[in-house]
């Protein structure tokens, strides 16, 4: 691959949506967690890369206000609560790791959250997970242990 693939919005009913499920089902089982509904969402974002109609990678965000999904108080400053985009799932399709293009995607969704006034970037993934541990490090992400099965949160202020 010569140039990066242009990370689009993909919108449900689409083929291209289509193409991010076939992907997401393939890459560790995550079509879930691009259809599930976040009732604390109040904005929704699958991105993706195409080669053609190929989608080579995907990730889905949503924005929250920090601590909502866990019913806890909003922190306020300057009055208005403090937001985060919270990154629900992520894969490049296996022929094209290693290209910087989960980094790219990474970094588009690092710019929507900042631009939508978001003050952090949040995700969470098994220990398994190495390349994506390695790709968050690379980055700048601390990590928080979560009390889900052997996974932790990735966490970097925006
Ligand atoms: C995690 C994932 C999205 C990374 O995508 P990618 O496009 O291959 O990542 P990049 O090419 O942008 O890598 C950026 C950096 O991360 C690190 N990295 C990524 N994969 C790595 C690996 N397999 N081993 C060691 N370091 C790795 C490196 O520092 C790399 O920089 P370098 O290539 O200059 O050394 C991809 O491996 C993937 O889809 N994994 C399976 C799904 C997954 O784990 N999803 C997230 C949790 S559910």
């Amino acid at each position: 691959m010569t140039s990066k693939p242009d990370v689009i919005e993909v919108v449900s009913e689409t083929e291209q949506f289509e193409a991010v499920l076939d992907l997401a089902g393939y890459i560790l089982n995550q079509r879930s967690y691009i259809v599930s509904v976040i009732e604390t969402a109040s904005k929704d974002y699958v991105l993706g890369a195409f080669a053609g109609n190929r989608c080579l990678d995907f990730l889905r965000f949503y924005v929250q206000v920090v601590g909502s999904e866990e019913g806890r108080p909003p922190v306020m400053r300057d009055g208005s609560p403090l937001t985060e985009g919270f990154v629900e799932a992520l894969g490049v399709d296996p022929v094209a790791r290693r290209m910087g293009i989960g980094s790219a995607l990474q970094r588009t969704a690092q710019e929507l959250c900042r631009a939508r006034g978001c003050d952090q970037i949040r995700s969470r993934s098994p220990v398994s997970s190495r390349e994506n541990y390695a790709m968050k490090f690379a980055a700048g992400y601390v990590l928080h242990p979560s009390n889900e099965n052997d996974s932790y949160y990735f966490l970097k202020k925006l």
